[in-house]
């Protein structure tokens, strides 16, 4: 059994963790900056480099002290190196390997996706690789094939916007302020997803790849002419449609695995997840999502990839 200290300060969220290999989460401790990042309508770099500057330092010593254990009792520090705002992670970054070094134990760098993308695994003890994973963040909408620890195929990716940023945009549209996903998911609860027919980008084709440029655009052009509610409804609608259609055509080309997974904190959303539970049944898939805290960004996640990684020799200095 080892124990691993998880750091995450890629984007808005600072996050401290404590995460043992048999998946118990001693600690998870995070501090969201998104009132400081309300007023602008979305995350400001500088803020963001500055605020995780204060915070984190304070979340390892609670959660530390949470978890009841001392850095000396930590068999790695696991960081998120990327991919990120830049100022946030070599806050991070840094931390972890100024603490690995005090430690005198080894660093874990960890790719932000790799925490989304093995985070189902923490959650789920029967999950065995590999399997299909729809990864759908603000910042990315891929489906991967999960072979293990650093082992990924890529079969899709968007060609312009990111899942989560197109509810961002969307929300943005309609004036229902930052963080967008969970705000166009409120509105959309109150709405008819078949009000307006939005676009269903790249719906139908070969490859499995997204798009969502297309879809923002249709939004921008209906504002003020049908209810926020019809709107919020019928673009979540586009976009699970997308989504499903996607993972459809890649299942449809490869050997599928025993289980259809979601990550990411697009997968916080109830009707994206519903629509893959659906398609799982269907292909006698089992389907895992991992709870809605650890879809969002957070360090147990990235403490979990550090553990998976550490076990299996991948150690940074
Ligand atoms: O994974 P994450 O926390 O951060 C990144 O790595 O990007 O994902 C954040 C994204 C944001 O775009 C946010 O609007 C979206 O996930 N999101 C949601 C929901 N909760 C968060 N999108 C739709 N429905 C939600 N309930
Ligand atoms: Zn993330």
């Amino acid at each position: 059994m080892s124990l691993i200290l998880g750091l995450e300060s890629s984007c808005d969220e600072t996050a401290a963790a404590l995460v043992t290999s048999d998946r118990r989460i001693l600690a998870h401790k995070l501090a969201t900056q998104e009132a400081q990042h309300r007023p602008f309508g979305g995350v400001v770099p500088e803020i963001a480099a500055r605020a995780h500057v204060e915070a984190l330092g304070p979340l390892v010593e609670a959660a530390l002290a949470q978890a009841g254990v001392t850095l000396a009792d930590v068999d790695a520090v696991a960081a998120t190196a990327g991919p990120g705002l830049i100022g946030g992670v070599m806050v991070g970054l840094v931390t972890g390997k100024a603490l690995a070094h005090a430690a005198g134990k080894p660093l874990v760098a960890v790719n932000h996706l790799e925490g989304h993308a093995l985070s189902p695994r923490l959650a789920d003890p029967e999950l065995g690789f590999p399997y299909l994973l729809l990864l759908v963040s603000g910042g990315h909408c891929q489906l991967l094939h999960v072979e293990g620890p650093g082992r990924y195929r890529r079969l899709a990716t968007t060609i312009d916007d990111a899942s989560g940023e197109a509810f961002d945009k969307t929300a943005k549209l309609l004036g229902l302020g930052y963080p967008g996903g969970p705000a166009v998911e409120n509105a959309a609860r109150r709405g008819d997803p078949r009000a307006i027919a939005f676009p269903r980008p790249l719906v139908g084709s070969g490859e499995p790849h997204f798009s969502f440029a297309g879809l923002k655009s249709a939004v921008g052009r209906v504002i003020g002419d049908y209810a926020p509610e019809d709107i919020a409804a019928s673009f979540q609608q586009a976009v699970v449609d997308c989504l499903i259609d996607r993972t459809r055509i890649a299942l449809d080309r490869i050997d599928p695995p025993a289980a259809l997974v979601v990550a990411g904190g697009v997968a916080a959303n109830t009707a994206v997840r519903g629509a893959l539970s659906d398609l799982a049944e269907e292909r006698g898939m089992r389907f895992v999502a991992p709870p809605l805290w650890l879809c969002t960004d957070n360090a147990a996640m990235i403490a979990w990839a550090g553990a998976e990684r550490f076990a299996a020799g991948m150690t940074d200095t």
